[in-house]
């Protein structure tokens, strides 16, 4: 297994369906539980370092380490030593003196968590690096749309919107290109980023002619606490040529879903009618986000197997 979750590239194949089949392993083994918790990793301390604002991937990876009994220290920045000027190697060293087994780490700075890797000796994951990666998001989506539709292999994916600002978007380009999914990227040029042309997916700027190929429609925020106005015209603009609405969800194919990381912006880039549909996964992909980070947690800090416990 990996050391460190940095990007979904750190992730072969293998690796990745290894997760994604723990994962399914942690569902089993808490359904049949009155008591949520698993012994695994008990006795191991896992820190979540979160410098930029987050409720789901904060939340979730603090389930994910108390359902396997491992000891969490959640810091936030604010409040903390940071607001003081603390750099982040001191913070580092800090978290090196308290034992910490693994460290999960939301930055601001696109290159963060590496920078960390360097001077911690427990595991780091990156839980969301600037518009660089957001790996574990890119694993509850891909472990989201096998649950749904039974296969990664070939299925067709459109990331649509904002994906200049998005880690999440170029997190999934990765993962799901390992993982032998077809990715489109959908948005207007000025929200695509520089040498896309270089990722490994397609590229188009009409929505309405990608939604009947596509198995999922993967919605992005508009990120705009990270732009100014001149990226896109207006919001209603956006709305009416990148937004998902129910004229635009009749013409997916029957069995296609609607996917969306959260936060949403209702009425910009998805309506609430689809956010609030069956299609969409929205919620379930909040609740496999636990399961997933619980089989990432276990196989990198080699906790006991669930099976045995
Ligand atoms: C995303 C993030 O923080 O990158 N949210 C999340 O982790 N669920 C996407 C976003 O902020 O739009």
């Amino acid at each position: 297994m990996i050391r460190h979750l940095l990007s979904a590239a750190d992730l072969d194949r293998e690796t990745a369906t290894l997760v994604l089949d723990t994962a399914g392993q942690m569902d089993a083994a808490m359904a049949g539980r009155e008591v949520k918790k698993l012994p695994t990793l008990r006795g191991r301390t896992v820190v979540n370092l979160f410098y930029e604002d987050s409720t789901r991937t904060r939340i979730s990876f603090e389930a994910a380490a108390k359902r396997l009994s491992a000891d969490v220290i959640t810091f936030n920045a604010k409040g903390s030593s940071v607001s003081k000027g603390e750099s982040l190697k001191d913070t580092a060293l800090t978290l090196e003196a308290m034992g910490a087994d693994a460290v999960v780490i939301r930055h601001s700075a696109s290159g963060a968590p590496h920078r960390l890797s360097r001077w911690v000796s427990g595991s780091v994951l990156n839980a969301g690096d600037g518009t660089h990666e957001h790996p574990t998001q890119a694993l509850l989506d891909a472990y989201t749309m096998r649950h749904r539709l039974g296969r990664l292999d070939g299925l067709n994916v459109a990331v649509v919107g904002d994906v200049l600002h998005s880690r999440v978007a170029r997190s999934n380009v990765l993962l799901l290109h390992t993982l032998g999914a077809n990715v489109t990227l959908v948005g207007p040029p000025t929200l695509l980023p520089v040498g896309v042309e270089g990722w490994p997916a397609e590229v188009s700027y009409d929505f309405d002619a990608v939604l009947p190929k596509h198995d999922v429609v993967m919605m992005l925020r508009v990120q705009r606490e990270r732009m100014n106005d001149s990226y896109f015209p207006s919001a209603r603009e956006h709305a009416r040529r990148y937004g998902m609405d129910a004229r635009r969800m009749a013409m997916l194919p029957e069995h296609a879903i609607v996917m969306h990381p959260g936060p949403m912006n209702r009425g910009m880039e998805i309506t609430p009618e689809v956010a609030d549909s069956p299609r969409s996964t929205i919620v379930e992909q909040v609740s496999n986000g636990v399961s997933v980070r619980m089989a990432v947690l276990y196989l990198m800090l080699g906790g006991s197997r669930p099976e045995e416990v």
